[in-house]
């Protein structure tokens, strides 16, 4: 990059998902996540839903391994209803976490990636690749907002609202 030209700060939400959990690779990910020197500005560890699961891989709806895909991101598969999701914030967020992740495809991704690492194919074909994260800054703050009201996050990344509701006052996506 040239010297004084813009940085291209940016913001993209990681899951670990149930697979992930359960094979306490948590550190793993989050040491290997840290090269990036990306900054990590909301994590939660948290039930997944089957709304928020559809929700989530709403595009994927028409794929065969659709209804299988929602059921491993809600812990179905591996009897861990949990997910931990994160935003990471800073320079190329999205490449730069796509890049240490690998490729979507286990199998396909380097062997040094984190899927390539510790994810597999199931006998039934269904790729379990122990993490998400987002595809394109379209996509980051469509899953960011999914996943994080903006008082989970602590910096502001889109515009928010101010709602009252019982006398309560809070926060949501504009
Ligand atoms: S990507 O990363 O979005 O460009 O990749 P894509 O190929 O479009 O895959 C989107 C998500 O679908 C999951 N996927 C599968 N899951 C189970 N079985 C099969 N065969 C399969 N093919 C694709 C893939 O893991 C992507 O989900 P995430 O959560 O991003 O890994």
């Amino acid at each position: 990059m040239a010297v004084g030209a813009p940085k291209n700060i940016q913001q993209t939400l990681v899951l670990i998902k149930p697979d992930g959990l359960k094979k306490s690779l948590t550190g793993n990910i989050l040491t290997r996540l840290s090269e990036t020197k990306l900054e990590i500005v909301a994590a939660r560890i948290t039930r997944v839903s089957r709304e928020l699961a559809v929700e989530h891989y709403k595009f994927l709806q028409d794929k065969p391994f659709f209804e299988d895909l929602v059921k491993y991101l809600q812990g179905e598969l591996h009897d861990r209803r949990k997910a931990m999701a994160m935003v990471y914030w800073g320079e190329e967020a999205i490449a730069r976490v796509r890049k240490l992740a690998g490729a979507t495809n286990p199998e396909e991704a380097d062997p040094t990636s984190i899927r390539g690492s510790y994810g597999r194919i199931t006998t039934l074909g269904l790729y379990e690749n122990v993490i998400h994260a987002s595809t394109n800054p379209e996509e980051a703050e469509r899953e960011i907002k999914l996943w994080f009201s903006p008082d989970d996050i602590i910096v502001d990344l889109y515009p928010t609202k101010t709602i009252t509701l019982n006398h309560t006052t809070s926060r949501v996506w504009a």
